[in-house]
């Protein structure tokens, strides 16, 4: 269980959470969406030890994370794929994979975590030998999820996981990620596309301008007229 408890986050002078109170259930798939600018990659980044939140609490597995360094949180299990992916571009696929062994905890289970993840994606292992820069938006993706998986996460965040990808990419990857929780992974999606989150996530927290404006289970949500109405959409809109 991830507890958010009213986490301000202040960038100088301008506020970009405000209160934001959030549980996320263990082995969930979470989705949190909102508009641009509402606060979901500064959320995303405090929890990762990125951002120090000015007040508030963020509790993984009742331990407060906020004065651990980003490597501690990864010790703990929390692990990210950034918006952008982030891959090392001139480096091959499995050395970006290997990578993700950075620490000594992960080393142990280095050989068995690269074999698991050329099960689940078999065109990353087509591809081991070539450089990350030369593979396409969603091959990319593989990558950066797959590197996040190299450190057995028990809570693995993804930022932004559809940008810029085909339809059928986000499909195949996201047919993975439901998987997930019933390998006892919690998973977070942070996702501005509102339609996704609420077909793929079994729970969800709309935020808007910092602050959290509906949460609850998707097939509520769903039902809710309200979250396309809070965001000034049209129900078949996707966020912008
Ligand atoms: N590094 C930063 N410095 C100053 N302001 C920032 C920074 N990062 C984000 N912001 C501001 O904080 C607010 C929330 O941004 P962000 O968390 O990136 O939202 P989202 O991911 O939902 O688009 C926005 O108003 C944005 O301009
Ligand atoms: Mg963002």
């Amino acid at each position: 269980m991830l507890a958010i408890e009213g986490l301000t986050v202040r960038y100088s002078s301008s506020t970009a959470l405000n209160s934001v109170s959030l549980a996320i259930p263990p082995v969930s798939l979470f989705g949190l969406t909102g508009p641009n600018g509402a606060g979901k990659t500064t959320l995303f980044r405090t929890i990762s030890g990125l951002v120090r939140a000015a007040v508030g609490s963020i509790k993984w597995e009742g331990r407060p994370l906020q004065a651990l360094t980003p490597g501690e949180i990864v010790r703990l299990g929390v692990s990210q794929v950034p918006e952008g992916r982030h891959v090392f571009k001139s480096l091959s696929v499995a050395d970006n994979l290997l990578l993700g062994c950075w620490d000594s905890q992960h080393k142990v289970n280095c050989r068995r975590n690269l074999e698991r993840i050329w099960e689940v994606f078999p065109e990353l292992q087509r591809l081991r030998t070539r450089k990350a820069g030369s593979l396409s938006g969603g091959e990319q993706q593989m990558l950066a999820i797959g590197r996040a998986l190299m450190t057995d996460p028990k809570l693995l965040m993804i930022d932004e996981l559809s940008l810029g990808l085909a339809p059928i990419v986000t499909d195949c990857i996201l047919e993975y990620l439901r998987q997930l929780p019933r390998q006892g992974v919690t998973v977070l999606l942070v996702e501005q596309n509102l339609r996704l989150v609420l077909e793929t996530c079994n729970e969800a927290a709309v935020l808007e301008s910092g602050t959290v404006r509906a949460h609850g289970p998707t097939e509520v949500l769903r039902q809710t007229v309200g979250v396309e109405t809070y965001l000034g959409l049209s129900p078949h809109e996707e966020l912008s």
